[in-house]
């Protein structure tokens, strides 16, 4: 039995072996490579929003919202405009308790810059099946460049736990072929 009063018996005061300062220097040396890491990746590994972020007030940015689903609707779907808007523009997607508004059509290898905000409270924009992931904060419009570079049907799924019908969250992205859009008939 040790107490506070009586030292422990043993060897663990002696000075470290050649071999444990070796590890403790191995492991120094390793946190070092990936604190340097840090600045490096986010400088050159690439992986960072070609974006651009400005405050903006949730009912400017429905209303923005709203006036673009005006200019380039071609259809609905389960109740949401589907939107197809013209390559090179300003594609406009709200996220609100529980929904992601419009359904968008992008066109494949056209540039747009996607804004999205959320009108009540924080978001997780996330893009199934890719792994694309961007934090969805009212007040802000997170203006993102994009070029779809694959055709098909995307999910949007929200990953930010948003209240009780989180789950529900679920939007929708169509990529179709250059010139399928339908946004300029
Ligand atoms: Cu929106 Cu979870």
């Amino acid at each position: 039995m040790h107490s506070g009063v009586e030292s422990p018996k043993g060897v663990w005061w002696k000075p470290a072996e050649a071999s444990e300062r070796l590890w403790v220097i191995v492991a120094f040396v390793w946190c070092m490579v990936l604190f340097a890491m840090m600045p490096l990746w986010h400088l050159k590994g690439g992986q960072n929003p070609s974006g651009i972020r400005s405050k903006v007030d949730p009912a400017d940015f429905e209303a923005r919202t709203m006036q673009f689903v005006q200019d380039y609707q071609v259809g609905e779907e389960n109740g949401f405009p589907v939107v197809a808007p013209p390559p090179g523009s300003h594609v406009y997607l709200i996220a609100r308790m529980w929904q992601w508004y419009p359904v968008l059509r992008l066109e494949k290898d056209a540039e747009y810059t996607l804004h999205i905000s959320s009108l009540d409270l924080n978001h997780g924009f996330s893009l199934f099946p890719i792994n694309v992931n961007f934090q969805i904060v009212p007040g802000y419009d997170y203006g993102l460049t994009v070029t779809p570079t694959d055709v098909g049907d995307f999910r949007i799924i929200c990953n930010e736990f948003c209240g009780v019908g989180h789950h529900l969250m679920l939007g929708k992205v169509e990529v179709v072929e250059p010139g399928a859009g339908g946004g300029n008939e």
